[in-house]
């Protein structure tokens, strides 16, 4: 199979790919796809950071659905979106449907700069698509010497607690604080037991079954059937409460923002419409509290502690937020992304269709 004058090899072994070649792999599909240079880094960026982090479902995994909304054109390249209102520490935000990262950029760059000045900054946009992993944005904050505070509502694939039609998004939520010696607290996660594209990754691997408690049916009963799933909806973290959490990220981001709401929101993988997605960038000056010295320490003290607790049964070490992320991404540095063979063909099919030359470890047998 050739296209483009790419010659196009069928594999399905898992191989792995050092993140500098996947990251020139990515920019070069958007590029090809009319994604100016600068945003094509930027969207590349955000899902090598999260494929690099061992969030698979939120990293070049998501790159095929990204082309099919651009050639949709859910998707504009050619904005970053606009400024509605600024008042004092607050200012909203149209994404005017630009690529989310390119939006949550610009977003970040002004919640910092607000929290400059203000002791916080607090953003809201609307009109905006997927921006992968939450973490990359509330990163890109406390990089800044500040806690970053992200979250953003999603297609209602969720049924309110007690409810069995979706309503509610798996709407992440992340916090990010200055990095401490100990690695750094990183808490980034939806708010159903697990995110979505963890099931349209676990389908697109063929795998028949997912753990008990990620989703129902579209009738609301529990499944385990990796299909089903597919079809049906996700299960909100521990019941009501998740339920609670879902809907206060509606508020902050789609209530506040004038945004589509609910069932208003598009999705990922809906193509008929735009996305709609509404999100929240939170800065705040942890020096307005306490010396940026004391913060560190204390939050060094904090992990300490917790970690000191005995691990339970069956567990030999206590783990906080962002650990297991952390350890992947050295790993993954050190010893390439691993892709597996469901991913490698799709790649492999958009590079055919861009004329995009394909990396020679994604070629190669292992
Ligand atoms: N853009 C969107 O619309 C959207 C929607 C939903 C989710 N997401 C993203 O999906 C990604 C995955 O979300 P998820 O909920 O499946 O993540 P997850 O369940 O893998 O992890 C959630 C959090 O738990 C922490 N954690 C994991 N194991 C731990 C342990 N043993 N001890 C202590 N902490 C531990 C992780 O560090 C992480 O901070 C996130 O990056 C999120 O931003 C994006």
């Amino acid at each position: 199979m050739s296209s483009g004058g790419v010659i196009c090899v069928f594999m399905d072994s898992l191989v792995t790919i050092d993140d500098a070649s996947l990251s020139r792999f990515v920019r070069n599909i958007l590029q090809a796809a009319g994604v100016p240079p600068r945003r094509a880094e930027l969207v590349s960026d955000s899902l090598v950071s999260a494929s690099l982090r061992g969030v698979d479902s939120h990293g070049v995994h998501l790159l095929p659905h990204y082309m099919s909304q651009i050639r949709k054109g859910n998707i504009d390249v050619g904005t970053d979106g606009r400024i509605i209102s600024e008042s004092g520490s607050c200012l909203l935000y149209d994404g005017e449907h630009g690529f989310g990262q390119c939006v949550s950029a610009v977003c970040c760059g002004h919640a910092a700069r607000l929290a400059r000045g203000h002791g916080t900054g607090m953003v809201v946009a609307r009109n905006s698509n997927h921006f992968g992993a939450a973490a990359f944005w509330a990163q890109r904050i406390s990089a800044e010497g500040m806690i970053g505070i992200v979250m953003c509502n999603a297609s209602p694939s969720v049924p309110p607690w007690q409810g069995r039609d979706g309503r509610i998004g798996t709407n992440p939520l992340c916090v990010s604080v200055p990095s401490t010696d100990t690695g750094g607290w990183l808490l980034d996660m939806a708010t159903t037991t697990v995110a979505l594209n963890r099931i349209v990754k676990a389908a697109a691997n063929g795998e028949p079954c997912v753990p008990a408690g990620w989703a129902t049916d579209s009738d609301g009963v529990p499944t385990t059937d990796t299909q089903v799933a597919l079809r049906g909806l996700l299960m909100p973290l521990g019941g009501y409460k998740g339920s609670g959490l879902g809907l206060m990220i509606e508020v902050l981001c789609a209530v506040l923002s004038g945004g589509a709401m609910s069932t208003e929101v598009g999705g990922l993988h809906n193509l008929e419409r735009s996305m709609n997605t509404s999100q929240m960038f939170l800065a705040i000056d942890v020096t307005r509290f306490v010396s940026a010295q004391e913060f560190q320490s204390r939050m060094e003290r904090l992990i300490r502690t917790v970690k000191s607790a005995r691990p339970a049964p069956g567990y030999n070490e206590v783990l906080v937020a962002g650990d297991p992320e952390w350890r992947s991404e050295a790993s993954r540095r050190a010893n390439g992304i691993p892709i597996d063979g469901a991913l490698r063909e799709r790649l492999r099919v958009l590079a055919c269709d861009s004329g995009v030359e394909i990396p020679d470890s994604l070629r190669r047998h292992p």
